[in-house]
């Protein structure tokens, strides 16, 4: 058997038709495709206002920008996720305030959350991790708990409006994941979605940014500027000014780049277009064959991405080993590559990546993030794995782990 990727992107006839329909249409910067991309978020979300831009750290930055988080301000995420969630906060000249997950399913800790909250905090992060959504009922709690409210310190404008802590959730794994049966983003200020080649939904590299502010926010009105924002503030897009005499335009502020392109738009087109109907049942399924071939295993620790009032969108399949040691977890993973399949580690936390060590952020503050990263093994999902070759890599990883652990018992 070939070698079995770890996610690889599903590219056919269907996405290199739409593309070359962009490409010949000579449309290929933001345009009718992305509108449309849009518009079919918005519908499979519930959130009228969706912003396509050019990545989810570009959504987020452009995000925290709006808010007016700045040097001096504190802003909360977990310490276990990928370092773009906290790269932003950086760039905003601000500073991540780092809190452990639940081990149960890799959500922030919310008492932890509650324990970090200072009269700095201005935006509390969560991260969906693997698409499965934290306890927004708690988060929304406690953001609107009387005594948190007022200690926080509004800044700006935007804050003041707001009259609180901003939830900007970083959705990046979590398109299609389902809160209280509705999408999970509908209980955040701002969602950002990722569409990187190896999410459950891709244009190749893209993001969106959902708005969902109470009043008194008029979230329309918030697409418009941020549509401008990401275009350098211009008042006018390329759409707007093309085949017509309207060359000019005015710039009101300085803003930032980072639109998404219709030639990528064209991949998400497609890609939204079949969500329901093939990737998410299909994603399941591979859940759920994992789930049945490990359940005898007395070395695993299965995810948990289905409760009564959450479910996953089905992005990574965190499988954990039971009693291993990060040598033994490395190894287990060098058997399994040998053994033609490639798995990934999601995520190593952020304060064993070198830049966040030197800002001072120890890792033994975060023992369960520890204890994660040295136990998980991300197993490939993708909708074009086929049953056979689920049966294999789950077949694989009983053999790796058997070889590494000496783990003589069957399952
Ligand atoms: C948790 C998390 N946040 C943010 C991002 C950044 O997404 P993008 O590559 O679209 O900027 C990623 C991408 O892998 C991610 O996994």
């Amino acid at each position: 058997m070939e070698r079995i990727p770890f996610s690889p992107p599903r590219i056919d006839q269907a996405i290199i038709d739409e593309v070359t329909d962009t490409l010949r249409s000579g449309w290929i910067t933001t345009g009718p495709k992305t509108k449309a991309l849009e518009k079919k978020l918005a519908a499979l979300t519930g959130i009228e206002n969706i912003l396509c831009v050019s990545s989810a750290t570009s959504g987020l930055e452009v995000v925290m920008k709006w808010l007016g988080i700045k040097a001096g301000d504190e802003v909360i995420i977990p310490a276990y996720t990928y370092c773009a969630t906290a790269n932003v906060v950086v760039h905003c000249g601000a500073t991540p305030i780092m809190v452990d997950i639940n081990p149960d399913d890799f959500t922030m800790n919310i008492e932890q959350i509650s324990q970090a909250i200072s009269p700095r905090t201005k935006a509390i992060v969560p991260v969906d991790l693997g698409g499965m959504p934290i306890d927004y009922t708690a988060l929304q709690e406690l953001i609107n708990n009387a005594s948190v409210k007022a200690l926080f310190q509004a800044d700006s404008e935007v804050q003041k409006q707001l009259g609180r802590i901003a939830i900007v959730a970083d959705a990046a794994h979590s398109l299609g994941a389902v809160y209280k049966g509705v999408a999970a983003a509908q209980f955040t200020d701002v969602s950002v979605f990722s569409f990187h080649a190896v999410k459950n939904l891709t244009t190749a590299e893209g993001g969106a940014i959902c708005f969902n502010l109470p009043s008194p926010f008029d979230n329309g009105a918030l697409y418009k500027k941020f549509n401008s924002f990401v275009l350098h503030g211009q008042n006018k897009d390329a759409l707007e000014k093309y085949g017509q005499n309207k060359w000019e335009y005015d710039v009101e502020e300085a803003g930032y780049k980072c639109n998404l392109p219709d030639v990528l738009a064209a991949i998400g087109l497609v890609e939204i277009g079949r969500y329901a109907s093939d990737t998410l049942p299909r994603r399941k399924a591979i859940f759920d064959a994992y789930q049945t071939a490990f359940s005898n295993c007395d070395w695993a620790e299965l995810p948990i991405f289905e409760t009564v009032e959450k479910t996953s969108s089905y992005h990574l399949y965190l499988l954990r080993i039971k009693g291993i040691s990060l040598e033994q977890r490395n190894a287990i993973i060098q058997e399994i590559f040998d053994r033609g399949v490639s798995v990934n580690v999601h995520y190593k936390p952020l304060p064993l990546l070198t830049f966040y060590k030197n800002q001072g952020f120890d890792i033994s503050d975060f023992p369960v993030s520890l204890d994660c990263f040295y136990r998980v093994i991300t197993l490939p999902v993708y909708y074009n794995l086929t049953d056979e070759q689920v049966q294999f890599i789950t077949g694989v990883i009983k053999e790796a782990v058997a070889t590494i652990t000496m783990n003589k018992s069957l399952c």
